[in-house]
């Protein structure tokens, strides 16, 4: 496999869609389950690897982050309003990026008090919120100690200096583990991790001492993801030039393999395709909810919300979604509504993700065998080693979990076959 068939593994974080076909504006059903996602576009600089919607560098200030914070909240009351006139049951909220706890200490308490006093939490199972090392203090931490049911998430990617320096991220190794003490300490009930294998230059070993270092920490929650190569981010630049050396597609099965086996061995179970937890209270419930298609709104630049059959994608440029929240418009992006067959494709791509995805979830949300609608992709996956597939579940093999971006093209049919070199 050359390095432009590698390319096609990357997944994508939001489906495909032809948004600018609806106004962007969210409706809700009365009496819905919804979860909501608040999006801080801010980091100190861009990981190679990452193609996240994002500003970095001097542009990330104090007041633009108070300007930003302000639209927010004003998209974010328009909706509460709304939510609470179809009386939705709020049942989780993730606060992702970009970096939340990049926020001054007192920006992020004004942000919890506003969400925990603008939506009905009442009936909220977790608020997670995702954190870079070296921006996480311990003013922060005694903050977010303080919310309930909180969990939070912290990119570490690797114990290896090396290889984390060649990706760009810019902590060391030992404010990766103090940043795991200091949210144990302040008695955060639930702290995880984020690890990427197949990291240039990554063995065998790294991904052993990764694993272990971590069960070594304590952590409840564990993200074990493969380097996603993206076109044009600085990682590919880099490995087009052979300034890096990209791990071979042997390479990750081994990795990944050597992972998952010692993560088991270590006390952690399996619970999607990427997702491990020491126990059922620490699953992160919001990835869970959008794997089974369920509804969502998000806010603020670039987040996306799927409620009601239409997925919308808010203002993609910060100055311009704070101008346009200012000036009275609060939904600043546009949207597609799906057609049924979309809407099952969409529901059919996230699900795989799942460990095990039950025929019966396809079956209660759209009263049909997914079998029977999509028996020849099913079968034409299975036959790769994809997936397997019987009367109760469809699960991703490893291959299958590796090559996940070609399987959501193929299932969103914007490819028509997995292409023959990455068998
Ligand atoms: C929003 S970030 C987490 C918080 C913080 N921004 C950080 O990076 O430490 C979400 C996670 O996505 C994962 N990620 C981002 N880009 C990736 C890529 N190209 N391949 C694999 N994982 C990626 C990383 O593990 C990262 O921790
Ligand atoms: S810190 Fe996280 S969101 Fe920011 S650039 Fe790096 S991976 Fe992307």
């Amino acid at each position: 496999m050359d390095t432009s068939d590698l390319k096609k593994l990357s997944v994508r974080y939001h489906p495909s869609v032809e948004v600018g076909m609806t106004s962007g504006v969210r409706t809700c059903r009365p009496d819905s389950r919804v979860a909501i996602y608040i999006h801080i576009p801010f980091c100190a600089t861009r990981c190679h690897f990452c193609t996240f919607a994002i500003v970095t560098g001097k542009s990330v200030t104090h007041d633009i982050m108070e300007d930003y914070l302000e639209a927010l909240m004003k998209e974010m009351t328009h909706y509460a309003a709304i939510l609470k006139e179809q009386r939705a049951r709020i049942e989780t909220i993730q606060i992702g990026g970009g970096t939340p706890t990049i926020l001054g200490t007192g920006q992020l308490q004004h942000l919890f008090d506003f969400v925990l006093e603008t939506f009905d939490c009442s009936q909220l199972e977790e608020i997670i919120v995702e954190g870079f090392p070296t921006t996480i203090t311990k003013d922060k931490v005694d903050v977010l100690s303080r919310i309930d049911r909180l969990k939070l998430n912290i990119g570490i990617q690797t114990f290896n200096e090396a290889n984390l320096a060649g990706v760009g991220r810019r902590h060391s190794l030992s404010d990766a583990a103090s940043t795991v003490k200091l949210a144990q300490d302040a008695n955060i009930k639930s702290v995880g991790v984020d690890i990427i294998f197949g990291l240039p230059g990554s063995t065998i070993d790294d991904v052993i001492n990764d694993v272990n270092t971590i069960s070594t920490l304590g952590v409840d929650h564990l993200a074990l993801y493969p380097l996603w190569v993206y076109e044009s981010t600085a990682v590919d630049r880099k490995i087009q030039r052979g300034a890096l050396v990209r791990t071979r597609f042997e390479g990750l099965q081994q990795q990944m393999a050597a992972g998952q086996e010692l993560l088991v061995a270590n006390g952690f179970e399996r619970y999607t395709a990427f997702h491990y937890t020491t126990s059922d209270a620490h699953k992160h419930q919001y990835g869970l909810w959008q794997m089974r298609a369920r509804e969502w709104i998000g806010f603020g630049m670039a987040a996306m919300s799927y409620m009601n059959g239409e997925v919308v994608l808010n203002e993609k440029v910060l100055g311009r979604y704070i101008e346009k929240v200012r000036g009275g418009l609060l939904d600043t992006g546009s949207g597609q509504r799906f057609t049924s067959d979309e809407e099952m494709r969409f529901a059919l791509q996230y699900g795989l993700r799942l460990r095990p995805y039950l025929l019966a979830q396809f079956r209660e949300s759209f009263g049909c065998d997914v079998r029977e609608v999509y028996g020849q992709e099913l079968q034409y996956l299975s036959a790769l080693g994809l997936i397997t597939c019987d009367e109760r579940q469809i699960d991703l093999t490893p291959d299958g979990i590796l090559k996940l971006g070609s399987i959501e093209k193929y299932i969103t049919r914007e490819i028509a076959a997995i292409p023959s070199e990455q068998h």
